[in-house]
């Protein structure tokens, strides 16, 4: 059934996620677009803003969606802001917080197989809807392929993360 549906190109549909999403105004006009496209797959959205164009800071929508994931109230997280570089970086100081920018749609779903990517980052003066689109669906549509090489180097990441200096 899985492979009969990823055949024709539904991997994406298969389960629903609760997804956090917010961008700050360099990535504004992706956010609806995307929150669109989410509710019509049938995903769970809890947006975090922003709410308006006017100039924001990316680290504090990076911190909203980063705390989401950490306190279990949201799967998967989307950022956006102009370039995705600026959020990306705030959302990786974040434990347990596996940030990437991805532009490409080969990135969006092996991150999340190899890496356990769990933040997709975009950025809105890269990308269009279209390919956003696509590669958001992309992102949704991976799982974590549990390798035992793969856990074993996310291993060492959690540990990183333990015993960076303060
Ligand atoms: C805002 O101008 C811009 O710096 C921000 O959206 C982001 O691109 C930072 O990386």
């Amino acid at each position: 059934m899985t492979a009969d549906l990823e055949k024709i190109g539904l991997p994406h549909i298969m389960l629903r996620m609760r997804i956090a999403i917010a961008a700050d105004h360099g990535g504004f006009s992706l956010k609806a677009p995307l929150i669109e496209l989410l509710k019509q797959d049938g995903h769970e959205v809890l947006d975090f803003g922003a709410f308006n164009t006017e100039r924001s800071d990316y680290p504090d929508f990076a911190r909203a969606v980063g705390d989401a994931l950490q306190r279990g109230l949201a799967d998967r997280g989307v950022l956006i802001c102009g370039s995705g570089v600026g959020a990306c970086i705030a959302a990786n100081k974040m434990r347990g917080i596996r940030a990437s920018v991805c532009h490409d749609t080969y990135s969006a779903h092996q991150g999340v197989e190899h890496d356990d990517m769990n933040v997709l980052v975009l950025g809105a003066r890269i990308v269009g809807v279209e390919l956003a689109s696509e590669i958001l669906r992309a992102f949704l549509g991976a799982r974590f392929n549990g390798i035992e090489r793969y856990v074993a180097r996310l291993k060492k990441v959690e540990q990183m993360e333990r015993e960076s200096c303060e």
